[in-house]
């Protein structure tokens, strides 16, 4: 008998209404289009906007996309898991509702939290409880408002990350399609230098918290950047060598969309060409949880069943790492 796997079999995603453009930035910090443009390849990116609309909103979206597209009973969902940085509370999952909100009543559901790792580490997750044979149905949605934790003061941070979710339907496979293989990694070095300081039981919320503007997130790029590039090219080479994989056998990288200079270093290190990459920074920045399924879900008329894809992410935490899946299915 042939080993169950665990594969992708439909794909959603959601990006808000408003574009923020480099040029609305010029106007709130001291910046400019071409700095933005060179520095980081992000031209825009979408914020959510209205009173009372959370992460849940988002990652609703993007689940009623996915069920629409594949005519998915949302009740035969076993399991949601919600990858996210900002969830709607600290306590309540974010999960759960999207869960009752979507009609999938005879799921259970929880977050994963594991900063711009988030969707990764979940796609571990997801494929473990398939290939166990546990479940056959569970749904994996990555989805961030990175707007409500921005300083829209602080110029090193407010110009790379933007909103959005998506969503990723897994099912077991008997072709031998799916999730191959996985490097992940953490370090606790790494909190230092991408952080939200207040609001969790280290330091709860406070006035003074608030007078500090510690309910925003901190990040050191430039360490961030030396981190970020040396692992995600560093887990990607590990991934193709430990798989046997060639340049010319990977059909797709599909990198955490942080920077595209991070991008290119981990694209070159695999010696893979541009036309293999697969890349929407310039439109949406970084969506933290949700960079991996949009890429999906914006390539997905591009690819074939049997494709070769790597992803690779690093985040906060730190946390990052790769996997090897090949793609399941023709749309
Ligand atoms: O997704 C989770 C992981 N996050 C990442 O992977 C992000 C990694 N880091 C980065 O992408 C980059 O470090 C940034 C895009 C955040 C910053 O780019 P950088 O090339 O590392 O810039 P820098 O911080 O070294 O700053 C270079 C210069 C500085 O000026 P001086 O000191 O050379 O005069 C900054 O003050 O650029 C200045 N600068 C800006 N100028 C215009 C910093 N931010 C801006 C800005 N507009 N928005």
């Amino acid at each position: 008998m042939s080993k169950t796997t665990a594969a992708i079999t439909a794909v959603g995603s959601y990006v808000p209404d408003f574009v923020m453009t480099n040029k609305i930035l010029e106007t709130l910090v001291d910046t400019n289009d071409e700095w933005i443009t060179t520095r980081t390849g992000i031209k825009e990116r979408r914020i959510l906007k209205g009173e009372g609309l959370g992460t849940s909103y988002l990652a609703i979206k993007a689940a009623e996309q996915l069920l629409e597209k594949r005519k998915l009973d949302p009740k035969e969902i076993e399991l949601i898991i919600v990858a996210t940085a900002t969830p709607d509370m600290l306590v309540a999952a974010t999960a759960a509702y999207v869960a009752s909100e979507i009609g999938a009543t005879n799921a259970f559901a929880y977050d994963l939290q594991a900063a711009c790792s988030s969707f990764l580490y979940g796609m571990s997750t997801a494929a473990s409880y398939i290939e166990s044979g546990r479940y056959k149905k569970v749904l994996l949605i990555g989805a961030d408002k990175m707007s409500s934790i921005i300083d829209y003061t602080d110029r090193t941070t407010c110009i790379i990350f933007g909103d959005g979710a998506g969503a990723a339907l897994f099912e077991p496979n008997n072709e031998g399609l799916g999730l191959q293989d996985e490097y992940l990694r953490s370090d606790g070095v790494g909190r230092n230098f991408l952080k939200m300081d207040a609001g969790g039981s280290l330091l709860p919320a406070s006035e003074e918290t608030v007078k500090n503007r510690q309910h925003f997130i901190y990040q050191d790029g430039k360490s961030v950047f030396k981190f970020a590039v040396t692992n995600m090219a560093d887990s990607a080479a590990k991934i193709m060598e430990r798989n046997n994989l060639t340049h010319e056998d990977v059909d797709w990288l599909i990198p955490h969309q942080a920077n595209k200079r991070i991008i290119d270093a981990t694209s070159n290190r695999m010696g893979l060409d541009d036309s293999k990459v697969m890349m929407n920074i310039q439109r949406y920045g970084n969506t933290t949880s949700a960079t991996l399924p949009l890429l999906l879900s914006d390539y997905e008329s591009q690819l074939k069943k049997g494709d070769n894809l790597v992803f690779a992410a690093f985040g906060g935490g730190f946390t990052w790492g790769s996997i090897y899946l090949k793609w399941a299915y023709n749309s």
